[in-house]
C-alpha cells in the first residue's frame, strides 16, 4: 500500500517513513526541503536498504500535487508538512496560515477527487494551552492559541472535522503530539535543526558537542517541584509507531470517521531533570544558566495516554534515558560525518 508522506524528509516524517517501510507499506515522500536536507535520503537508504520514492515540490502547488496524485495509487496520507517554529509564526503569521492551512485544504480536496479516505494529521498538544488539570485528556477544552502556529493546528483540526461532517468519505485521526525527541537508534537519521535550535533537546546535544557554549533554562520560578517547566517527552520512534497503528485502525474501518488522540508517554519531566538525565545517561557535563521565562511557554503539560491505548492499542515503550542516548548518538554521528 502506497502511503503519501508529506514532509517526509523532516524530523518526524523521516522516522515514520522507516516505520512504514518496516510494517510493509510503501512510503512516498513529498517535500520541498524548506526545513530539511537531502542527506536524510542517504540515512533512509542506510536503514531501509531501499530508495524511498521522493517527489520534490510544495504541498500548496496544485499542479505539482495533482501530478503526484495522478501518478501514484495512493492508499493513505500522513500530513506532516508544515512550518513549526512558534516564535517565527508570531513574526510571519501569513506564511504560517498559508503553508499549514493551505496545504491541508489542497490535500483534502485532492483526497476527495481521487477517492482517498485515510488521513493521519500531525497536530500538537499546543491546542490545550495550559490545561486546567493534568494529565490532560482529549476532552479538555482547547484554549485560545498562544501563537499563529498553535492556531493553525486548531484550525486544521476543525477543517478536518468539518470535512468529515460534510459527508466526504474520510477516515482521519489528528494525532496531538507532545514533545518528540531522540532519533533512530542507528543514528542515521535524527533531528536536523537549521540554525539555532528552538527546542530543548537539540540545544542540549549541540551544547554537549561544543557547538553552543551553554543552555539557558527559560525560568526556574514556575509552580513545579524544581521551578522549571514540565513536558511529556516522547521518543520519535514510539511516535512513529503510533502513525502505523493509526493507519491500521483506519484501514479496518468501513465508515467515515474523525477523531483526535494524544500521543505522549503520560509522564512529565522538568527541564532540569532532562538536563541531569542527559548528563547521567551520556556521562557528559553541560553548562547551563537560569534565564528569564520564554514568552508563551506553558508551565506544565503531560498527556493522558489512555485513549491512544484504547483506540490504537498503542503506548510509548522507550524511556527518557533511551531517548536522550539516541539523541546524543545522532548528534555524535553528525559531528563525525561533518569532520570526515
Ligand atoms: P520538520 O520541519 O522537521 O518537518 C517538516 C517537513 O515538511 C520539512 O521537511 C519541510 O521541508 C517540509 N515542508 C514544510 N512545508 C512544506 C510544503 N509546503 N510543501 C512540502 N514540504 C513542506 O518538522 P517536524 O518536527 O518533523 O514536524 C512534523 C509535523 O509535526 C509538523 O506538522 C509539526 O507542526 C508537527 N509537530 C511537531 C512537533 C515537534 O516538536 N517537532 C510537535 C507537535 C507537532
Ligand atoms: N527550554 C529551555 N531552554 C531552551 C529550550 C527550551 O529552557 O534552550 C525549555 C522550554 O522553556 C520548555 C521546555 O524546555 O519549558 C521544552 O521546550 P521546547 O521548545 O523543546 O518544546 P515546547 O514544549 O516549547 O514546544 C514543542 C514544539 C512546539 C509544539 C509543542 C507541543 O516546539 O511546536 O512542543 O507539541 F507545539
Amino acid at each position: 500500500m502506497n502511503i503519501l508522506v508529506t514532509g517526509g524528509a523532516g524530523y518526524i516524517g523521516s522516522h515514520v517513513v522507516v516505520e512504514l517501510h518496516e510494517a510493509g507499506y510503501n512510503p512516498i515522500i513529498v517535500d520541498n526541503f524548506s526545513n530539511s536536507d537531502k542527506s536524510v535520503l542517504k540515512g533512509l537508504f542506510e536503514i531501509t536498504g531501499k530508495e524511498i520514492l521522493l517527489y520534490e515540490g510544495d504541498c500548496r502547488d496544485q499542479k505539482f500535487m495533482e501530478s503526484v496524485f495522478s501518478s501514484e495509487d495512493i492508499h493513505g496520507v500522513i500530513h506532516f508538512a508544515a512550518l513549526k517554529a512558534v516564535g517565527e509564526s508570531v513574526q510571519k503569521p501569513l506564511e504560517y496560515y498559508d503553508n499549514n492551512v493551505g496545504s491541508l485544504i489542497l490535500l483534502l480536496t485532492l483526497m476527495k477527487q481521487y477517492k482517498i479516505e485515510n488521513l493521519v494529521f500531525s497536530s500538537s498538544c499546543t491546542v490545550y494551552g495550559q490545561p486546567d488539570s493534568l494529565p490532560v485528556t482529549e476532552e479538555a477544552p482547547k484554549k485560545p492559541a498562544e501563537s499563529p502556529y498553535g492556531n493553525t493546528k486548531q484550525l486544521c483540526e476543525e477543517i478536518i472535522e468539518d470535512t468529515f461532517k460534510s459527508g466526504q468519505q474520510i477516515k482521519a485521526f489528528a494525532l496531538r503530539y507532545f514533545n518528540p525527541i531522540g532519533a533512530h537508534h542507528t543514528g542515521n537519521i535524527g533531528e536536523l535543526p537549521l540554525g539555532i535550535p528552538n527546542n530543548l533537546v537539540p540545544f542540549i546535544t549541540q551544547t554537549a558537542a561544543g557547538l553552543r557554549d551553554s543552555i539557558i533554562i527559560f525560568g526556574d520560578d514556575y509552580d513545579t517541584p524544581d521551578g522549571t517547566c514540565i513536558r511529556d517527552y516522547i521518543h520519535v520512534m514510539d511516535l512513529a509507531k503510533a502513525h502505523v497503528r493509526s493507519l491500521e485502525v483506519l484501514n479496518r474501518m468501513n465508515q467515515s470517521h474523525y477523531d483526535y488522540i494524544n500521543i505522549g508517554t503520560g509522564n512529565g519531566h522538568s527541564v532540569l531533570e532532562v538536563i541531569q538525565k542527559f548528563e547521567l545517561a551520556n556521562s557528559a557535563s553541560l553548562n547551563y544558566n537560569i534565564g528569564t521565562r520564554r514568552v508563551g511557554d506553558v508551565e506544565k503539560v503531560y498527556a493522558s495516554a489512555d485513549k491512544a491505548k484504547e483506540v490504537l492499542g498503542w503506548q510509548a515503550n522507550r524511556s527518557l534515558d533511551e531517548s536522550l542516548r539516541d539523541a546524543w548518538n545522532w548528534q555524535q554521528k553528525l559531528r563525525d560525518s561533518e569532520n570526515a
